[in-house]
């Protein structure tokens, strides 16, 4: 889940027919979470080969300071769309858990926010996503879909609204049940302790209390309990499915095929709308459920590399969670033939929030004057016009909170990165996060730095040895420039409704959805007959 991959392909023609040109290209962005910097071959590996991914750098730009906005994959995502700090959305916990967990409950991505999508299916682009959301879905009943991706800006959706945490997949363990199993127990016994002694004490006539009302209250407080037990037990069924825009059409998910499916969805989308400029978000789940599609896949598909990309997506899992570079880092790479010189490297801070100003642009849509877009056009970048990004600062939060800044001053190599508190490390949780949904942003979770941890990314990449006033005369200077950074942008922050709050994050048994009668245990399986089309067989 920690970070977030994408690659972008811009491709201004389907069967080399130029139909659109530079104003409208289509655009296909390639989503996969939980891979690495370190992962790919273009990126320095020497032992994983992912040679079609290479290829996509050769032939396109690689940008080798990529920075996520945020080590999760909820705000990542938010950021992603909006090109904005996921904070201004009110996608960045205050509290411990920073995703999403269930299916039904109310916080998602708010219906104010503008995403790349809405603006380019008013320009009469076709839009789709195809893969995970993990933004939401209902507000206040079951079927208002608020934060669902066809009410931002997509006319298409196959995939699922929630993560794939482990409790999707049979036998694969439960992150929730280990979790709350201790608390259930506790609460049973303290119900069962309770209710012995007041009938004790009523018996004794000790103190007469109104039998029947206290009656009705444990008996609330006993189905309250007997719904949640039936929740986790029933995690899979109520929180694992799929969708097709609105529809469930495969509940629980199975995990056979997936990655196939996917990508069948995706080219067929494609063959659809070949016709139209289109836009095009294909957001892999875990990349290793695409292990054995590559073998199947090699040679086979009808779009060169756009489906050669896709069947190479069999990477091994290692994101770490954090704002250490091995977080936030992640692979950027970029083709667009003719537009953008190939086997390009650009070392300048870029962000993921980058691709929300440079696609609307390329779409020429307007980009949104009323709000505080963080990210900035990547195309003079990429074209070469210019040979320095527009961030010279880069936010870095820990759910909700800011904990590290990154400068990059125009007239220096330098770039600065500071530290105003990092996560305790735990032996055993190296990463300081959870699973990849629970970070410990605060309090006894942290250690605060006074004065801040100072680093120079450019002569030690890998944070090793904090600089000090003796080891850098600019020390204060330094820090007192990025302090400055810090007030303006935290100044820029509006309040928003909090989309993590305890409140948003719970399970709202009102907003579940179910596909069959809860007899039949939301069972129902509709994507079955969507087998895999000839591309795949042939
Ligand atoms: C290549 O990737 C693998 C898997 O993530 C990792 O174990 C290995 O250390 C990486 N190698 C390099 C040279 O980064
Ligand atoms: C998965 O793909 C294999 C190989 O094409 C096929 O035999 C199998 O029926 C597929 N399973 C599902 C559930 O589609
Ligand atoms: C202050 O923050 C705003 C909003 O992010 C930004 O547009 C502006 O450039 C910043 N000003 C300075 C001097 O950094």
């Amino acid at each position: 889940m920690g970070v977030l991959l994408f690659l972008t392909v811009f491709q201004c023609a389907i069967n080399s027919v130029n139909t659109y040109g530079v104003s409208n290209p289509n655009v296909v962005l390639l989503i996969a979470d939980d891979l690495g910097i370190g992962d790919l071959g273009c990126y320095g590996n020497r032992t994983l080969r992912t040679p079609n991914i290479d290829r996509l750098a050769k032939e396109g730009v690689t940008l080798t300071q990529h920075i996520a906005a945020s080590p999760l994959c909820t705000p990542s995502r938010a950021a992603f769309l909006t090109g904005r700090y996921p904070i201004r959305s009110g996608m960045a916990a205050f509290s411990r858990v920073g995703v999403f967990l269930f299916s039904a409950s109310s916080g998602g991505l708010p219906s104010e926010e503008i995403t790349f999508s809405k603006l380019l299916k008013q320009r009469g682009y076709a839009t789709a996503l195809i893969g995970k959301w993990h933004l939401g879905m209902n507000c206040e009943s079951n079927n208002d879909f608020c934060h669902h991706p066809l009410s931002h800006g997509f006319d298409y959706f196959y995939g699922l609204t929630v993560t794939n945490l482990r409790d999707c997949k049979p036998g694969h363990g439960s992150v929730f049940l280990k979790g709350v199993q201790r608390y259930l127990v506790i609460l049973i016994q303290i119900l069962g302790v309770t209710v012995v002694s007041v009938a004790v004490v009523h018996y004794i006539g000790f103190f007469k209390v109104p039998f029947q009302a206290l009656g009705l209250c444990l008996l609330i407080i006993s189905i309250s309990l007997a719904v949640l037990i039936f929740f986790f037990y029933n995690f899979r069924h109520l929180n694992c499915f799929l969708m097709r825009d609105h529809q469930i059409i495969q509940q629980p998910l199975s995990y056979e095929n997936l990655t196939q499916r996917l990508t069948t969805e995706a080219v067929r989308f494609i063959e659809r709308n070949h016709n139209a400029p289109f836009l095009l978000v294909l957001s892999y789940l875990h990349v290793h459920t695409a292990l054995y599609a590559s073998k199947m896949f090699r040679g086979k598909s009808r779009h060169g590399l756009y489906g050669d990309a896709v069947e190479e997506m069999d990477w091994s899992v290692g994101g770490k969670s954090t704002n250490w570079e091995g977080g936030i880092r992640v692979p950027g790479l970029l083709r667009w033939p003719g537009v953008i010189q190939a086997g390009t490297y650009i070392d300048d801070p870029t962000s993921n929030m980058d691709i929300f100003p440079t696609i609307v642009k390329l779409a020429g849509a307007q980009l949104p004057y009323d709000r505080i877009i963080d990210g900035h056009d990547l195309m003079p970048l990429l074209q070469g016009k210019v040979i320095r990004s527009k961030h010279e600062f880069l936010f870095h939060y820990c759910n909700a909170y800011l904990n590290a800044v990154r400068w990059h001053p125009g007239n220096s190599e330098s770039v600065w990165k500071v530290f105003f508190f990092t996560p305790n490390f735990t032996p055993e949780d190296s990463s300081g996060c959870y699973d990849s949904h629970v970070c410990f942003c605060y309090g006894g979770f942290v250690t605060h730095h006074d004065p801040p941890l100072l680093f120079d990314l450019s002569r030690d990449p890998e944070e090793k040895v904090p600089l000090t006033p003796e080891t850098e005369s600019r020390f204060y200077e330094i820090l007192s420039v990025m302090q400055l950074a810090v007030d303006n942008h935290t100044r820029s922050l509006q309040a928003v409704s909090d989309q993590l709050s305890w409140n948003n994050l719970v399970w709202k048994p009102w907003l579940q959805l179910c596909c069959s009668s809860f007899s039949q245990f939301c069972y129902c399986d509709y994507d079955s007959e969507n087998s895999l089309p000839e591309v795949y067989s042939g």
